[in-house]
């Protein structure tokens, strides 16, 4: 009989420490998400995807930085050719992605160039599968644009307007990075087994596909859809309660104050043009649920998350809902791809211990029978 094992165990490591990164501090007790030192709120007033993507890639703030959406290579586009409509946009990009990988055997160890290229190929993967999906030919990159007004180029086939594209950027700068997610932890783990960077952002996007981690702002759009009006938010919010369910957009694992992406992102749908009447239905629904919750989970710090304003701001630039989850993956490139360089420069292995709580030692049935 083996000794019992003594050692504490967290289950979904909560709690445990399980690397070093100098990429991001999420503090969730004070509300801040800091990018290599610098405040998530200035970056999206003050910066751009560009300049934030190589500051994650290098730790260093860039004056400028431009970084356009790749054209598909023929291989990538064949194969989003070779998927039903109905599939997933989040299994397109992962195909797309994964193809990429076989496409060009990325060496070991894995470089900003690699990183910079993934980045820039999930955009215009993403776009030419909705319109593919729709019966609309794939529309090649305009190498002017930066990733987020040329992903919308892509997908609409039509110049953006400005201030959706400063929009979206914006939005794919809170969601670049928020580091030991489930996700990023994936990719990480690739990394470690010396694997190479497509491997690590195909594991990380399954990884995100599930709805316990992307997912939610689809389903902020279909509560606001649901409650329809400020009147009926509290009635709504205290039935949804009392079924035992849970209100999108609110709660998260890390922060216990407000998600400062979530007050970075409400600014930025205060700016655009055409959300009035949503963002005013937004606002009004989210201060009767924030009381509804303090009310009646007062044991709980339920605070307003992230999902809740990306959904005015996703749904203010026109993306359809079912794309909600996959421009989110495509925004966290730069973080995973982060992420993985930071491994690869420290690697060790990682491979966690595991308590067995299976049966002792036995013999097989038919060799016990014969003794
Ligand atoms: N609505 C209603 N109740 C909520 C809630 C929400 N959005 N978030 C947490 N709670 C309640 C739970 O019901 C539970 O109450 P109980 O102890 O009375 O059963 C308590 O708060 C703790 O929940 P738990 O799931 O342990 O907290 P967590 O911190 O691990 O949960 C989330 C984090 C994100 C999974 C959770 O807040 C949630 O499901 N939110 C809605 C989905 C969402 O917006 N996801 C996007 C996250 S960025």
């Amino acid at each position: 009989m083996p000794e019992a094992d003594s050692r504490s165990y967290s289950p979904g490591l909560e709690g445990v420490l399980a690397g070093e990164t100098s990429v991001a501090l999420v503090d969730g007790a004070n509300g801040r998400l800091l990018y290599r030192g610098y405040p998530i709120g200035e970056l999206v007033r003050h910066g751009t995807y560009a300049q934030v993507a190589d500051l994650l890639w290098t730790g260093t703030w860039p004056d400028r930085a431009h970084l356009a959406c790749a054209p598909l290579t023929a291989a990538v586009e064949a194969v989003l050719r070779e998927l039903p409509p109905t599939a997933h946009p989040m299994d397109a990009l992962r195909s797309a992605i994964s193809t990429c990988g076989a496409e060009n055997a990325t060496a070991w160890p894995p470089t900003i160039e690699q990183a910079r290229s993934l980045t820039s190929l999930a955009p215009s993967a993403l776009a030419a599968f909705a319109r593919l999906r729709r019966g609309d030919e794939p529309i090649a990159p305009d190498p002017d644009l930066d990733l987020a007004a040329g992903f919308l180029y892509q997908l609409n086939g039509e110049a953006p307007d400005p201030a959706a594209a400063r929009a979206l950027d914006a939005y794919f700068i809170t969601a670049a990075e928020h580091s030991f997610n489930a996700s990023t932890f994936t990719a990480r783990v690739i990394t470690s087994t010396r694997s190479d960077m497509a491997s690590a952002v195909v594991g990380a996007i399954g990884a995100l596909k599930g709805p316990l981690h992307g997912g939610a702002p689809t389903e902020v759009v279909n509560q606001l859809l649901e409650i329809g009006s400020a009147e009926r938010a509290e009635q709504w919010a205290r039935e949804t309660i009392a079924r035992g369910e849970r209100i999108m957009g609110f709660g998260h694992r890390a922060y216990r104050a407000y998600d400062p992406r979530a007050a970075a992102l409400r600014e930025v749908a205060e700016g655009m043009a055409g959300t009035a009447e949503w963002l005013q239905l937004a606002v009004a629904v989210e201060d009767v649920v924030l009381r509804v919750l303090a009310e009646l989970k007062p044991d709980r710090v339920i605070k307003t998350n992230v999902e809740y304003y990306a959904a005015a701001v996703l749904q203010g630039v026109g993306l359809a809902p079912d794309l909600f989850a996959s421009t989110f993956a495509v925004a966290r490139h730069a973080g995973w791809t982060a992420h993985t360089l930071e491994q690869a420069s420290a690697n060790r292995l990682i491979r966690p211990d595991v308590r067995y709580v299976g049966p002792e030692e036995r013999p097989l049935p038919a060799v016990g029978a014969r003794a």
